[in-house]
Formats: C-alpha cells, sequence, structure tokens
C-alpha cells in the first residue's frame, strides 16, 4: 500500500500543472499510473476542466457522490451525443438504448431485460457452472498460460453467445466484434480508420441480420435477437440502430465480466491474506465478487453533455459541455469507501461502488456479471486449484475499458 502512494506522488500526476492534466491519456491506464492523477484531482480539483485534450475539452467528475449526483440526473446531464469521452464522427455513428432518453430508452431495456430475469439465470446458473468445469479442467497444469484468452475471454464469450444463441463454434467473432467496437481507430494500429472500424462491425451486422430473419420467422424463444425481433419496440429497427444495440450487449457482456475475471486472479494474488480468508470461508465468495468489481471498475468512465446549464462540485457547467463520470476514481474515494486503495473482501458495505453506474442506464447485466464470478470462484475453491501469477500483468491503453491482454499464470498439479 505505501509502495503504492510513493509511486504516486512521484509520477507526473502530480508535478505537472493541474491545467494541464490530461488524465483521459491512454498510457496512464496502460502503464498503471493513472491513480496519482486522480488522486490528486479528488484532492485538489475534483471537478477538472480540462482545456485541451485529443478529444477536446471535458469536466471531470472524480469524486463518489459528484458522479452519483450527475449519473442520476438524466434532464441535466444527458447520455444523446455519446457515453464514451471519444467523439464519433456522424458517418460511423449507432444509435441504441444506452444513447437514448426517456422513453425511448426504458421501452428497449424493457425489451431485452427477460435475458437477465430470474428464470433466465436460473437456466445460465446451470450452464455456466458445467462450462466452467469444462474450462478449469481443461487447463494446462505445471505450465504458464495466459489467464485472459483460457479463462476470461473463453467464459464471457460462451455465456454471450448462450444470451444471443449464436453459433457456438463462431463464437469467437464476438469478441473479435467486441474489441474492434471499443477500439478508437490510431495510425500504426490493425484498426488504423473509423471506415476499417466501421468493415468490421458491418461483418457483425450482416452475421446478424441472418439470424434475425431467422427468428423473426420463428417461434419467439428467450434469445436477445428473439427478443428484439418479436417486440413492437424493436422489429422496424433501422440497422444503424440494429447494430448500435447489438454492440451494446455484446460489448456490456464482455469486455466488462472478462476483466473482472482477470482482475480478481490478479489481486487474490497481490493480496494473499484476502485469498486465505475466503480459502477459509467460501462464505464470503459474494462479497468478494462485489469487491473485486469495485476494485477493478472495469468502465473507466461513463461520458453524458449537459443539457442544461447547472453547477457540480461549486463549477459552473455549461449547457453542450463533455461531462467525465470516473467511476474509476470515485471507487477510490476515501470519504466514501474507508481504505479505498485496498483490496478488502470482507469490508463493510462491499456492495456499494460505482462500477455498474447509477439511473436510469444503471448496468442491466450486473446480476449476470456477479453470477459468472461468483461460480467461477466457488469452483475454484471447490477443486482447491492452486493458481500462481507468474508475472506483470499486460494491460490496454484504453481510457474506457480498464482490463488487461494478458496474464501469466501457472497451475499447480
Ligand atoms: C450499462 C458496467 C456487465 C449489459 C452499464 C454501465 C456500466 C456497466 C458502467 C453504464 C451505467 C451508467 O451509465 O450509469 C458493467 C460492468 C460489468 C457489466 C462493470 C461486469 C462486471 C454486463 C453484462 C451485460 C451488460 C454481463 C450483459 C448483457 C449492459 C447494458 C447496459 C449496461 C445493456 C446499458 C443499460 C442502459 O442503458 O439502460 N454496464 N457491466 N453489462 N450494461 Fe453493463
Amino acid at each position: 500500500m505505501n509502495r503504492r502512494l510513493e509511486i504516486h506522488r512521484a509520477d507526473d500526476g502530480y508535478i505537472i500543472p493541474l491545467s494541464e492534466l490530461d488524465v483521459s491519456e491512454g498510457k496512464r491506464f496502460q502503464d498503471d499510473s493513472i491513480w496519482g492523477c486522480f488522486e490528486r484531482l479528488r484532492r485538489e480539483d475534483p471537478v477538472h476542466y480540462c482545456q485541451n485534450s485529443a478529444h477536446g475539452p471535458y469536466w471531470s467528475i472524480t469524486k463518489y457522490r459528484d458522479i452519483v449526483a450527475v449519473d442520476t440526473n438524466h434532464h441535466a446531464f444527458s447520455s444523446q451525443q455519446g457515453v464514451t469521452i471519444v467523439e464519433v464522427p456522424d458517418k460511423h455513428w449507432t444509435p441504441s438504448f444506452i444513447k437514448m432518453g426517456p422513453p425511448q430508452h426504458a421501452e428497449q431495456r424493457n425489451t431485452v431485460s427477460p435475458i437477465v430475469g430470474p428464470e433466465s439465470l436460473t437456466r445460465l446458473e446451470t450452464l455456466i457452472r458445467s462450462r466452467v468445469r469444462m474450462i478449469l479442467d481443461g487447463l494446462p497444469r505445471n505450465e504458464v498460460f495466459n489467464w485472459v484468452t483460457k479463462v476470461s475471454i473463453e467464459l464471457t464469450t460462451q455465456t454471450l453467445a448462450t444470451l444471443f444463441d449464436f453459433p457456438f463454434e463462431d463464437r469467437r467473432l464476438l469478441t473479435y466484434w467486441s474489441d474492434a467496437a471499443v477500439t478508437t481507430p490510431k495510425a500504426g494500429y490493425a484498426i488504423d480508420s473509423w471506415d476499417k472500424r466501421s468493415t468490421i462491425l458491418s461483418e457483425c451486422l450482416d452475421y446478424f441480420t441472418r439470424l434475425w430473419n431467422e427468428r423473426i420467422n420463428a417461434e419467439p424463444r428467450l434469445d436477445l435477437i428473439s427478443l428484439m425481433a418479436h417486440s413492437p419496440v424493436t422489429r422496424h429497427m433501422e440497422p444503424t440502430e440494429f447494430l448500435g444495440n447489438l454492440i451494446l450487449l455484446i460489448v456490456g457482456g464482455n469486455d466488462t465480466t472478462r476483466n473482472s475475471i482477470t482482475g480478481g486472479l490478479l489481486f487474490m494474488s497481490q493480496y494473499p491474506s484476502e485469498l486465505r480468508k475466503l480459502t477459509d470461508n467460501p462464505k464470503l465468495i459474494s462479497s468478494a465478487v462485489s469487491e473485486i468489481i469495485r476494485y477493478q471498475t472495469p468502465i473507466a468512465h461513463m461520458r453524458r453533455t449537459a443539457a442544461i446549464d447547472s453547477i457540480v462540485g461549486g463549477k459552473p457547467i455549461r449547457t453542450g459541455d463533455k461531462v467525465v463520470m470516473w467511476y474509476i476514481s470515485g471507487n477510490r474515494d476515501e470519504e466514501v469507501i474507508e481504505n479505498a486503495n485496498s483490496f478488502v473482501i470482507d469490508r463493510k458495505n462491499v456492495r456499494q461502488h460505482l462500477s455498474f453506474g447509477f439511473g436510469i442506464h444503471r448496468c442491466l447485466g450486473r446480476h449476470l456479471a456477479e453470477l459468472q464470478l461468483r461460480v467461477l470462484w466457488e469452483e475454484i475453491l471447490d477443486g482447491g486449484l492452486k493458481i500462481k501469477v507468474v508475472g506483470e500483468p499486460e494491460r490496454i491503453a484504453s481510457n474506457f475499458v480498464h482490463g488487461y491482454s494478458a496474464l501469466p499464470v501457472r497451475i499447480e498439479a
């Protein structure tokens, strides 16, 4: 802990003038040096204006209570101009229900919500448990492998394929499209233009349109495509809106849970006393799952746009301003969460975190995400698996998806 705070103070987040501090730079997330920047903003300028960034000027909201105030006031802070700090060019814009307000938002959300209702979750738990067992049984013993690809991506992609009733053998396409959807095009990278990104996503649309056409002519079923195809609210969506909702559901179900699965293993290795608490008392699993999701904060921010003039934390926000709620910072706010920089699986009020957001857009899939993590940890403990993290994680250079591309581990047989 102390070591971590020392690193914060030495990092340039504490040295550069506040007016020049831009917390949206992806490299700070990739090299894990972002914490000092947010700690400083929470102390010195909790509602901070950054004039110059790759994404234009924006406000950073960094304290827990201010974030809740913004997130729960959708009249003043609208998601309709986008939910990430990146500006998507008009030509590549795809509507989806997270970018809608009342009443369309609730109508579309309610259309797909049975997929995470009690009936569906009960069925999914049995399926997820059998898949978790298969995945864990199939892992190499006494050799190093990447936990991200073999477990985190595999489990979440299998679950997502079931939600869509998507051909199982093609499931890695979901991972591919999800990764493309959250990529901001950059010269020199695999996705180097918005056109390239759109080409990949149009393959996604074509594939799902075939599934839609099959399902619309069949009896209604409990899968995401059938739910949308048979609802009067969504059955006449334009293709761009269908694609937007697909991206929302694919990214929602994929990247977030994937990175919580990886983060959980990493944190248990960084805090062996917490792992011991869990092995001594498996009843703590549900609590540990919430703490993993808080500590990871898989979605680092959500963006809103001011629909009216208002005051947040004493600062005047003007109509049209871009407002970024940094959940990743609010989740480390010591005023609300005691000893917030530590991973403590049995902390008081463990469910009190921002990772799922608040207000009308609060995460639709949160119970499913928690279910996957819970079942995974139940099976790890039940099987007595000794999983050792044997190297540093590789982190993604993103200010939106807070996660990992690799975590080397070895299971000792
Ligand atoms: C919305 C996080 C898992 C589907 C959100 C939001 C966050 C979030 C931060 C926006 C909240 C806001 O704007 O106030 C997470 C995290 C997850 C997770 C941290 C895992 C640990 C899932 C899963 C699904 C899902 C498994 C499955 C389908 C959605 C959808 C929305 C959403 C559809 C949009 C809700 C709306 O606009 O009404 N999620 N999510 N999420 N999430 Fe999740």
